[in-house]
């Protein structure tokens, strides 16, 4: 079992119930009522979609980024955290042709996307899948997901519109941001 690789299966069965579903831009993704999130490959009998990432090593973090973030961060799955935020995000061919030292200068010199980041943890807890080596076919390059109180839903809202102004996102050719809450167990 490959213990990295996660599926999210849009659908009618899942603990996960859809809020909101808003293309921000490219491609709709169709509506959903309900997500399941499953470790490996999963195929959801009677799902609309499944969307498939593997989490991975870091690329572009500074050694004192990594210890501002381990130091800071939390990880999913507590209690309090009912509301989650699914965005599947391509980048576009411009972006990939760059070198890994001119991602990074956009990234984070222009763009603070770290920086910005830490200011909203511990609050947003958070894991990053990547999509582009699983094959030529997906439909996104990363999946992000990110789990989160209700009392820390505008924080979150904020964060993103910081975002989604920086030079980062003027790379970004696909995102559908998908909203939603736990369903009681
Ligand atoms: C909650 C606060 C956040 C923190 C602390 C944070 C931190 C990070 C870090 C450290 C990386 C780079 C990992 C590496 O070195 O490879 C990263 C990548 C990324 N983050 Fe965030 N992030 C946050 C919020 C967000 C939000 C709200 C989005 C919007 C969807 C987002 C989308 C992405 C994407 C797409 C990447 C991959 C970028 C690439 O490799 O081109 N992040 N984030």
């Amino acid at each position: 079992m490959n213990t990295r690789l996660f599926s999210f299966v849009g659908g009618n069965t899942g603990d996960w119930r859809v809020t909101h579903m808003t293309t921000i831009i490219g491609e709709p993704l169709a509506a959903v009522h309900r997500l399941n999130i499953a470790a490996e490959a999963a195929i959801g009998a009677s799902s609309e979609w499944v969307l498939r990432g593997i989490t991975s090593n870091e690329r572009y973090v500074t050694r004192d980024e990594k210890n501002s973030l381990v130091e800071k961060q939390e990880g999913l799955g507590r209690p309090a955290s009912v509301c989650a935020a699914l965005i599947p995000i391509k980048k576009s061919p411009a972006w990939w042709t760059l070198t890994q030292d001119e991602r990074r200068k956009i990234f984070e010199e222009q763009s603070t996307h770290v920086k910005t980041g830490l200011k909203f943890l511990p609050a947003v807890a958070r894991r990053l899948h990547h999509c582009r080596d699983l094959g030529p076919d997906e439909p996104f390059d990363f999946i992000t997901w990110f789990e989160y109180a209700p009392a820390d839903s505008a924080a979150f809202d904020d964060l993103l519109a910081q975002l989604r102004a920086s030079p980062e996102w003027s790379y970004v050719t696909r995102e559908i941001d998908i909203r939603l809450e736990r369903i009681p167990a």
